[in-house]
């Protein structure tokens, strides 16, 4: 599957309002808008939909964490070949609600690469995003944690992290794609971002917990081509 830039990304966390039969409809309704704006959206199921998902719907998939163990005896870890036998086209991981050591992450950029999936790596400030630029991952998405589910965004609270991370990021790794999150409630937060050289958004509750998903990821489409 090809990720195109700019990119939303819809993290489902572990949320209730995105298991199961909510997170394939939610699957179906960010295809639905990825078709009609030309703009490319992504999920990061949980686990135990990435299959059933991967099997109805025509967007990338991705995982929300993964381990760097090969197939074998590892009790309870996720391979990556597990993943990509899913139907998931890549993996976030490091995300700051499941944080790993800098050789682990290594570990798995590495591994990936050579299974060809995509890792979009989180970082919690422009300092770790810098640091971990090295590694040349597809994407890095920086997402100061202190704003993480609070509806306020790091476009409009944090703009110096966005517009550092993609200075930083860029002139050591210029083929890395950079993203951001954390707070991301309205189309203007999305517009922001772009503005401030981010080429995409990852985003969590705003849509997961959503009276109307459908409406507000149009706007996040619209803000994007905007
Ligand atoms: O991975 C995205 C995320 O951490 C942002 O969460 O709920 O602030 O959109 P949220």
């Amino acid at each position: 599957m090809q990720l195109l830039y700019p990119i939303i990304i819809i993290n489902y966390k572990t949320y209730l309002e995105t298991l199961g039969e909510k997170g394939l409809y939610l699957a179906k309704i960010a295809e639905k808008i990825s078709l009609e704006y030309g703009v490319c959206i992504a999920i990061a199921p949980q686990f135990v939909d990435i299959r059933k998902i991967a099997e109805e719907v025509s967007i990338p998939i991705f995982a929300q964490h993964i381990d760097p163990y090969p197939p074998g005896a590892y009790t309870g870890h996720i391979t990556p070949e597990s993943i990509k036998e899913a139907g998931a086209c890549g993996s976030l991981i490091n995300h700051s609600e499941r944080r790993l050591r800098i050789d682990v992450i290594e570990e798995i950029v590495s591994r990936c690469k050579n299974l060809d999936l995509k890792i979009c790596i989180c970082a919690n400030n422009t300092l770790v995003a810098k640091a971990l630029s090295v590694l040349e991952p597809e994407m890095i998405a920086v997402e100061p944690p202190e704003l993480i589910g609070t509806g306020i965004s790091v476009s409009k609270a944090k703009p110096e992290i966005i517009i550092n991370s993609v200075n930083a990021i860029k002139t050591i790794s210029p083929n890395v794609h950079v993203l951001c999150g954390a707070g991301i409630t309205e189309g203007l937060d999305v517009k922001k971002a772009i503005e401030f050289g981010s080429e995409g958004i990852l985003v969590a509750s705003a849509i997961a917990k959503s009276k109307d998903p459908e409406k507000l990821l149009r706007e996040f489409a619209i803000a994007l081509t905007k």
